[in-house]
C-alpha cells in the first residue's frame, strides 16, 4: 500500500499530519506500507523513516533522513515507482498494489494526481479526476449544486484580469447583487488560506487583492457572519453511507487555519479542531444535511470519500452547501469513529472501494474494434 503525501500545496503540512495518522492507524498485519513523500518543489522521494513523525520537525522534513528520488513509470499498468537515477547502486523499483493519496489541495486533491494515476493505470483510493477537479473549484462546484437544486449562498465570481479591467463595474454588481458583508475567496484553495470577510468597498478591494495573489479565479459570496458550520462525511461508490454531523467551533467569524490545525498541537490536524460530534442539531436538520451531502457527492461524481461542509442557521434551520473536500483532513476519521468505523476499518473500507472502482473501470471498453465500425459504416450504402 503506497501512501502519498506532502506535495506542492499550501496544505503541505496538513497532508503530513493526515499521512502520519494513516501510518499510525493502518493495520500493519494486513498491509505493508510504502510512504511516498512529495517535497514542496514536487520531487517524489522514498526512504526509511518517512512514516515516522520524528522525521518531521514542526512538520518540515528533517534534513538528515536519507531519501532517494523516484518517479512514476512510463509504462501503463505498473503500480510501481522507479528511482530517477539508475546505475548499479540504485534501489529497485518499488511495487505496490494500491495508492492512498493523503494530499490536500493543489497537486493532490485537485485531479492532477488522479490524472497521472489514471494514465499509468494505478489503482488508488478516493475521487477520480473530474470530481477532484470540481471539488477544488468553489465556483464550478456551485454551478453543479445549483443545477441539482441544492442550496448555495448568493455569489458573484470573476477572473483577476476582469477585476483589473473593470473594477468599478464588478464592485457595482457585488453591491447590488450581494451587499456587504461579503466573503472573498480564491476559487481554488483550501484551509481558509486567502479568505477574508469585507464589510465595505475598501475592505473588498483589499480582500480581492489577497485572493488574487493565490488564484486568478475569485469568488465573492454573500457574507454570513453569524452563521454556524456543520460538516458531514460521505463514503461509497454506489451505495452511499453518511456519517454523523460535526459542528466545528471557531474563534473568529471565519474558521481560520489556526482554528483548523493548530489548536490541539500541530500533530493532530483536523482532529484537533474543537468540535461538537455529533452536532447539537435536530434530527430533522441532521437528515436534511445528510441528504444534501449525499446528493452533492453524487452530483460531482465522487467516489470513495468526501467531507461536505455546510453553512447553517441552526435556529432558522436554513442550510447552504459551502464546499466539498474530496480528500478530507485526517480522512474525517473522527466522524467515522462515531458512525461505526474505527480508523483501521475506515482505511480497509476505502481500499475496498478503491479496488471496486478500479475493477469496474477495467470492465469498460476503451477501444472499439474497427470492424464494428465497418459494419455500421457506409459499405452497403
Ligand atoms: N459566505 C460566508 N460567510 C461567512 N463566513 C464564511 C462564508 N464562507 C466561508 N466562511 C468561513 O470561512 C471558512 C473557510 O471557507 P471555505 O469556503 O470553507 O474555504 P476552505 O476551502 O479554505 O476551507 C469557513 O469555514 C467559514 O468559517
Ligand atoms: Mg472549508
Amino acid at each position: 500500500m503506497a501512501v502519498l503525501f506532502g506535495s506542492r500545496s499550501v496544505e503541505h503540512e496538513v497532508s503530513v499530519v493526515t499521512a502520519m495518522q494513516i501510518f499510525a492507524n493502518i493495520d500493519r498485519n494486513k498491509y505493508e506500507v510504502v510512504p511516498i513523500y512529495i517535497d514542496k518543489q514536487g520531487a517524489w522521494k522514498l526512504g526509511p523513516g518517512l512514516d515516522k513523525l520524528e522525521s518531521f520537525k514542526n512538520l518540515e522534513l528533517v534534513e538528515k533522513i536519507k531519501l532517494t528520488k523516484f518517479r512514476m513509470p512510463d509504462q501503463i499498468n505498473r503500480a510501481e515507482i522507479i528511482p530517477v537515477d539508475g546505475g548499479l547502486l540504485a534501489p529497485k523499483p518499488q511495487k505496490f498494489d494500491i495508492l492512498i493519496p493523503a494530499v490536500h489541495g493543489t497537486y493532490g486533491e485537485d485531479g492532477t494526481l488522479q490524472g497521472l494515476l489514471e494514465m499509468t493505470g494505478v489503482p488508488y483510493v478516493g475521487c477520480g479526476v473530474g470530481a477532484s477537479a470540481l471539488g477544488m473549484d468553489k465556483v464550478a462546484q456551485k454551478a453543479v449544486y445549483e443545477h441539482e437544486g441544492l442550496p448555495v449562498v448568493k455569489y458573484v465570481w470573476f477572473y483577476d484580469w476582469e477585476w483589473r479591467a473593470d473594477q468599478a463595474k464588478l464592485i457595482k454588481k457585488i453591491e447590488t447583487e450581494l451587499g456587504y458583508p461579503v466573503c472573498v475567496k480564491p476559487a481554488n484553495l483550501g484551509s481558509s488560506v486567502g479568505i477574508n470577510m469585507a464589510s465595505n468597498r475598501k475592505e473588498l478591494v483589499w480582500a480581492a487583492a489577497v485572493a488574487e495573489s493565490f488564484d486568478s479565479k475569485i469568488l465573492i459570496e454573500e457574507g454570513l457572519p453569524e452563521i454556524d458550520e456543520i460538516n458531514v462525511a460521505v463514503m461509497g461508490n454506489e451505495d452511499l453511507e453518511v456519517s454523523v454531523c460535526e459542528q466545528p467551533i471557531k474563534s473568529n467569524t471565519v474558521l481560520t487555519y489556526e482554528d483548523k490545525y493548530l489548536k490541539g498541537g500541530k500533530t493532530k490536524g483536523m482532529a484537533s479542531l474543537s468540535r461538537l460530534v455529533p452536532a447539537p442539531i435536530s434530527g430533522v436538520l441532521t437528515k436534511k444535511i445528510q441528504d444534501y451531502a449525499k446528493r452533492a457527492f453524487r452530483a460531482l461524481g465522487c467516489s470513495g470519500i468526501s467531507r461536505i461542509d455546510f453553512l447553517v442557521d441552526i435556529k432558522k434551520e436554513l442550510v447552504y452547501i459551502n464546499e466539498i473536500n474530496t480528500l478530507p483532513g485526517s480522512l474525517a476519521f473522527y466522524l467515522w469513529e462515531k458512525s461505526g468505523y474505527t480508523f483501521p476499518q475506515l482505511i480497509d473500507r476505502l481500499i475496498e472501494l478503491g479496488w471496486e472502482k478500479f475493477e469496474k473501470r477495467k470492465g469498460k471498453m476503451y477501444s472499439i474494434d474497427s470492424k464494428l465500425l465497418r459494419g455500421t459504416g457506409g459499405a452497403k450504402r
